[in-house]
């Protein structure tokens, strides 16, 4: 980083000077251990927890797509607000940047996404989307609310943070990749790490799941039209049959992971849209396949990407069809494979160990779902993991995207309280060693 972009920097820190400079003593190193556990009582105390259970109900209510997250944008201002806390607004459109601390460095950032799906909620309960065609089924209302829960904590303490903690609330996850747009919009600048929460529905209650290295899938979109000629069904040698050719490419394509790819290197391409025909006795001018493909490495990603349109146009052709492919919708960028840093992963095991218990940090095979979270931790170094919400006593939690998906609120405080914790002894100890050797987070690639 130049000096000269730090300066540029130091004018959305102003409001920080108006501050009372504190006569607290600082926190030392010597009580770093006690902090997380402190936190986790904070955040279970009735009026933290009642507080976070009303904002995750009433943003769940008003589901809102990627970057129209304008009412859960204006609530969590006001929460900000409320608390006395700076921020930054409109990031990426609809996206906000909180600073608790000094608007000094070291600055680590804490994020949640804050976009909801188009589906319509199966969940009968008193909180339900109010939204038809709407629904909060990958648990972003949880995770806004936890981390307005560690800004709640963390304000409490600004005072003690000799850094600065970045609160980012981002537009758009759900493959509109508006992590991108906060980069590219220099969220990220001078901030030395983030760690970010997704609320699982497979691991248990009080515990958190993640590992070094490659944790989620970089993940791609293609669409394929196969056009031939329409005609009469009982009559083909009049016609190029457009059905017949997307069967074979759709064969075809299975064969590019089967015969292509090193077994030991996790890698999909599924066709999961085929459009085309409408009628018993009509050929169709064209069909239209589409689907999704996914890799954990980026050569990996780009052969499967090369493949799949040579495929598609090869095999097409050799029913006499032509076939035209793009690959993601307007332009969005595919998302990266997300890395976990190796350093990150220490402290994580470290803070969640005290405080969960060590027997609660689980260590997990990568997923081949995908997070835009990863497009973070391309550039600086970054740590993802999961937080456990199942409790057998509370019914069969559904995973992420189904009508029937249920947060478990007793989660709440368990993310607030790892993301505040995460946050501050990362400070402390960044403090306490000025410069640690940063790993880089494609260490695996
Ligand atoms: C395929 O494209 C070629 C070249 O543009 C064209 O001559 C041919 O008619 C097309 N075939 C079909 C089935 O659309
Ligand atoms: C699981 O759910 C039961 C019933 O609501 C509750 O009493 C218990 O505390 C929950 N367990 C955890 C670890 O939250
Ligand atoms: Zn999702
Ligand atoms: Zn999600």
């Amino acid at each position: 980083m130049g000096f000269s972009q730090w300066l540029s920097l130091t004018f959305i820190f102003h409001a920080f000077l108006s501050l009372p400079i504190s006569s607290e003593p600082s926190l030392g190193p010597e009580v770093l251990p006690q902090i997380p556990v402190n936190f986790l009582e904070l955040a279970k105390r009735p009026e933290v927890f009642d507080w976070m259970v009303g904002i995750r109900r009433k943003i769940h209510e008003n589901p809102e797509l990627g970057f129209q997250e304008f009412e859960t944008s204006k609530l969590i201002r006001a929460e900000l607000d409320q608390m006395g806390i700076p921020y930054k607004y409109p990031v990426a459109e609809t996206g906000v940047v909180g600073y608790i601390g000094t608007g000094s460095p070291p600055f680590v950032a804490i994020r949640a996404d804050m976009d909801a799906l188009a589906m319509q909620e199966s969940v009968e309960w008193e909180h339900k989307s109010k939204v038809p065609g709407k629904m909060h089924a990958c648990g972003h209302d949880a995770h806004v609310t936890m981390l307005l829960g560690a800004a709640k904590i963390l304000q409490d303490h600004r005072h003690e943070i000799q850094g600065t903690v970045v609160l980012v609330f981002q537009p758009g996850e759900e493959g509109h990749g508006g992590a991108k747009k906060m980069l590219d919009d220099g969220v990220l600048e001078n901030v030395d790490a983030i760690f970010g929460i997704h609320v699982s529905a497979s691991h248990p209650i009080g515990a958190v799941a993640s590992r070094p290295g490659p944790v989620l899938a970089g993940s791609g979109f293609f669409e394929a039209v196969i056009s031939g000629k329409g005609g009469h069904a009982a009559i083909p040698q009049h016609t190029i049959d457009p059905i017949l050719a997307a069967s074979n490419v759709i064969v075809s394509l299975q064969h590019i992971v089967s015969r292509e790819a090193d077994p030991l290197d996790s890698q999909v391409v599924t066709v999961s849209k085929f459009q085309g025909g409408g009628a018993f006795n009509v050929i169709p001018d064209s069909v239209t396949i589409g689907g999704t493909f996914r890799a954990f490495s980026k050569e990996s990603f780009i052969h499967l990407k090369q493949r799949i349109e040579e495929v598609i146009t090869k095999q097409a052709s050799v029913q006499r069809c032509n076939a035209t492919v793009t690959f993601n919708d307007n332009d969005q960028p595919f998302f990266p494979v997300t890395v976990n840093n190796k350093d990150l992963h220490v402290h994580f095991q470290k803070v969640a160990g005290d405080i969960l218990g060590t027997q609660n940090v689980l260590e997990m095979q990568p997923l081949m779902g995908s997070e835009d979270f990863s497009f973070f931790a391309e550039v600086i170094p970054g740590y993802f993991f999961f937080l456990g919400m199942k409790n057998e006593t509370q019914g069969r939690f559904e995973s992420g995207h189904s009508p029937y998906f249920r947060v478990n609120e007793d989660a709440l405080p368990y993310g607030a309280a790892l993301h505040a914790s995460l946050a501050t002894t990362y400070i402390l100890e960044k403090q306490s060693k000025p410069n640690p050797p940063k790993g880089s987070s494609h260490d695996e690639l």
